[in-house]
């Protein structure tokens, strides 16, 4: 679509609800809803810090990411059988379909659960499993991306891999994430590059919190072909340059920076500034369950706060498609879905 029709404003909320989307940055552990931990928990016989869903969702005030992650691994610690993760996936890809996400790349953290003394193949297959029965019952399209978590060692990932291999055809790459401060890109450098000789595909978390250089690093020494979050880029105007001229994509999430106080206000947010200068950026939920809300919230909320109208909310969408690890073929076809809705909405 070369030049995007023009929309009435008042019909902009239903547009960015309605209009066909991947998700791409979205932790499965992050979509936990309270009282889906509740039932877990009775479930599996765990013991909660909180004593009812109100008291757990109420501790859901962050300063940072730090403060984020400690009671998100806490709420992950209800997870044990299979059952449990696929229960989990499924409630997510619910709520994905109902935001009429044609496609998903779903992280999951599988030390957080091997640690505890669950098996690889539990997290695995009850994720899997749940991916493959919402293709075939609801027509929505994920994978699975193996996420490190980089507080822990390299020497931790590598066991990590190695223990996943096995089932290397049940996810399609690998990624980065937990606490960003303190553990640069360069941390992961061996597993990275064993990863990449697998022909798995690489993404990492950069510039969250982090430096423009912990973006470089991730782009330069780990080889990753997407940079989750990126925000801070905008700190370094070589790096905005490159990231441009090589149409890197930055998964962004906005009500999640908003949560993490990564900004003040979500009119502050510097996505339209990125989306103007050319970034392949794109909007996603990083942990729905905790934020606020899933990705229409995320697109809904962020136009509201900042003005942006149609044709920001369709260069978003195509660059949500577009930046997926799904085939051209598909790729197109979904674009055309996209192209078609945004026509639908301009003649009504
Ligand atoms: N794990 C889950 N959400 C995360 C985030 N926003 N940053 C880093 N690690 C995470
Ligand atoms: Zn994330």
């Amino acid at each position: 679509m070369n030049t995007v029709p023009a929309v009435d404003a008042s019909r902009l909320p239903q547009l960015l609800r309605a209009m066909p989307k991947a998700e791409l940055h979205m932790h499965i552990e992050g979509s936990l809803e309270p009282e889906l931990i509740f039932a877990l928990a009775q479930r599996n016989q765990i013991p909660l810090a909180y004593d009812s869903v109100e008291a757990l969702r109420a501790a859901y005030a962050f300063t940072d990411l730090q403060s984020f992650l400690d009671i998100y691994y806490a709420g992950a610690s209800v997870l044990l059988h299979e059952q449990d993760f696929y229960d989990m996936a499924r409630a997510y890809l619910d709520r994905a379909v109902a935001d009429n996400v044609v496609h998903t790349e779903i992280f999951f953290d599988p030390q957080t659960h091997t640690e505890r003394g669950v098996a690889m193949e539990t997290v695995i297959n009850g994720l899997y499993r749940a991916c493959r029965d919402a293709q075939i019952e609801q027509g929505i399209s994920s994978s699975l991306i193996l996420s490190f978590l980089r507080h822990l060692s390299e020497e931790s990932a590598l066991q990590t891999l190695d223990a996943a291999l096995p089932l290397r055809d049940r996810f399609i790459g690998v990624g980065l994430d937990s606490s960003e401060l303190g553990n640069p890109p360069e941390k992961f450098t061996r597993v990275f590059e064993r990863c990449k000789q697998l022909g798995l595909r690489l993404v990492a978390h950069a510039g969250e919190e982090g430096p423009p250089a912990y973006i470089w690093g991730a782009l330069d020494v780990l080889n990753v072909e997407r940079i989750d979050h990126g925000v801070q880029s905008e700190q370094d105007a070589l790096l905005m340059q490159r990231l441009v001229k090589e149409q890197i994509p930055l998964t962004v999430c906005p009500l999640s920076n908003l949560k993490l106080c990564v900004i003040k206000d979500l009119a502050d947010h510097n996505l339209p500034r990125l989306l103007a200068a050319g970034l392949k950026v794109m909007i996603n939920s990083d942990d729905p369950a905790y934020f606020g809300g899933y990705v229409n919230e995320n697109y809904t909320q962020l136009f509201a706060a900042t003005g942006m109208g149609a044709p920001e909310a369709y260069q978003l969408a195509r660059n949500s498609l577009e930046a997926s690890f799904a085939s051209q073929a598909q790729k197109q076809e979904w674009i055309a879905r996209l192209d078609e809705v945004f026509r639908e909405y301009a003649a009504a």
